[in-house]
């Protein structure tokens, strides 16, 4: 964040965004002057209640094109980004009490604003491929027979935060199946799905595998291209659509950041999205593979580190006998701030370590000291 600096001797693994050698600073100054001189005026007005239709139009086309499964702008709403449109989005289908299903472990600022709106958390097993189907419907029935309310589930299927776990597409069509079943909303967060780092694109959304029956789906520029232009999507179905483009806020201040969106549709339309994407996953592999080898090299097998398929994360497995606040110490002491697991709800010891936020160098530096920090524990 620009707002904090911390010393220069200490490198922060735990946040979860973009060093700024990674943001597209010229092409995004470039698109608000095109953007700009093409919409006039016109881009100072207040956005449309939706969200601009060429915005929605851009991305309606991409996401065709990506999934496979055709988008219409009627099934997308522009969001200021995913941390906003989860709190709309709860104003909007539960009410305080209800529960929220959530994976454990997840993203811990979702958790934040779930507690926030006065929901209960009901934590739900994950394994290697992401929710367990029948912990899902177990989770349902225990919250049903005590006489509460499930209003959704909330997860992460492509490159899972905190995990880095892709859920493969039959793993989806059971969690889906189970939904359906119980008549429940998934939310599905959808931040990381333009970050493959492997050449190989995720599997399709559960929105699109549904064709927005029962899933709404968050998307964001927050992790793609700056969290600063505060941008992002939501897809579901148009009733569903209909119902939150005409809340009194939206009809009342139209949608927001209305100069952002028409900027960012200039970068979907002529290319420089797909350029500077092309650009950044083969940076963040550069930044992954620094992490994970450097750090395997330097530990004992008993340290699981796992290299993902995208996102911004390396998940770690800590040996049995070394607990999560001693590894959280003897890191610190190395210069070295980690996510501790317990953060995101992981029951074992286990740490995040964020491979986006720092230049290679500093990784590689950051990465030799947590090894022989590790190493040492005994
Ligand atoms: C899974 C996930 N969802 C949402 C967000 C926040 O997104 P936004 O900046 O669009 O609010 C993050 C950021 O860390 C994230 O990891």
């Amino acid at each position: 964040m620009v707002q904090e600096i911390l010393s220069t001797d200490v490198c922060d693994l735990g946040p979860g965004y973009l060093h700024a050698c990674l943001l597209p600073e010229q092409e995004i100054q470039h698109a608000f002057s095109v953007a700009l001189s093409r919409y006039g005026p016109a881009a100072l007005t207040y956005g449309h209640n939706w969200g601009a239709l060429p915005y929605r139009s851009a991305l309606a086309r991409r996401l065709t094109q990506t999934t496979g499964v055709r988008h219409y702008p009627e099934n997308l709403v522009l969001t200021p980004g995913t941390s906003q449109a989860l709190d709309t989005l709860i104003s909007k289908v539960a009410r305080p009490g209800d529960t929220v299903l959530v994976e454990s472990p997840t993203y811990d600022l979702a958790l934040k604003i779930f507690r926030h709106r006065g929901l209960r958390i009901h934590a739900v097993e994950r394994d290697p491929h992401g929710l367990v189907p029948s912990a899902l419907e177990d989770a349902i029935e225990t919250i049903r027979a005590k006489g509460g309310t499930p209003a959704f589930c909330y997860l992460i299927p492509t490159f899972h935060n905190p995990t880095g776990a892709l859920t493969p597409p039959d793993r989806r069509t059971e969690i889906l199946t189970i939904a359906r079943r119980h008549t429940l909303l998934l939310v599905e967060d959808d931040a990381y799905a333009d970050l493959y780092l492997d050449g190989v694109p995720p599997p399709p959304s559960l929105a699109a595998l549904s064709g927005f029956r029962d899933v709404v789906q968050l998307g964001t520029f927050s992790k793609s291209v700056a969290p600063g232009l505060r941008l992002g999507w939501l897809a579901a179905s148009t009733e569903f659509c209909e119902g939150l483009a005409a809340r009194g806020v939206a009809i009342s201040g139209g949608s927001s950041n209305p100069i952002p969106s028409l900027a960012l549709t200039e970068m979907l339309r002529s290319g420089s999205y797909e350029h500077h994407l092309t650009t950044l996953r083969i940076q963040l592999a550069e930044h992954r593979d620094i992490l994970v080898d450097t750090l395997r090299k330097a530990l004992p097998e008993d340290f699981i580190v796992r290299r993902p398929g995208g996102g911004f994360f390396t998940w770690v497995t800590l040996p049995g006998d070394f607990r999560e606040r001693e590894a959280v110490a003897a890191a610190r002491n190395a210069g070295v701030i980690v996510a501790p697991g317990s953060r995101f709800g992981a029951a074992t010891p286990e740490i995040r370590l964020a491979f986006s936020a720092h230049s290679p160098d500093d990784i590689h530096k950051a990465a030799r000291s947590l090894g022989s920090a590790w190493q040492k524990r005994k």
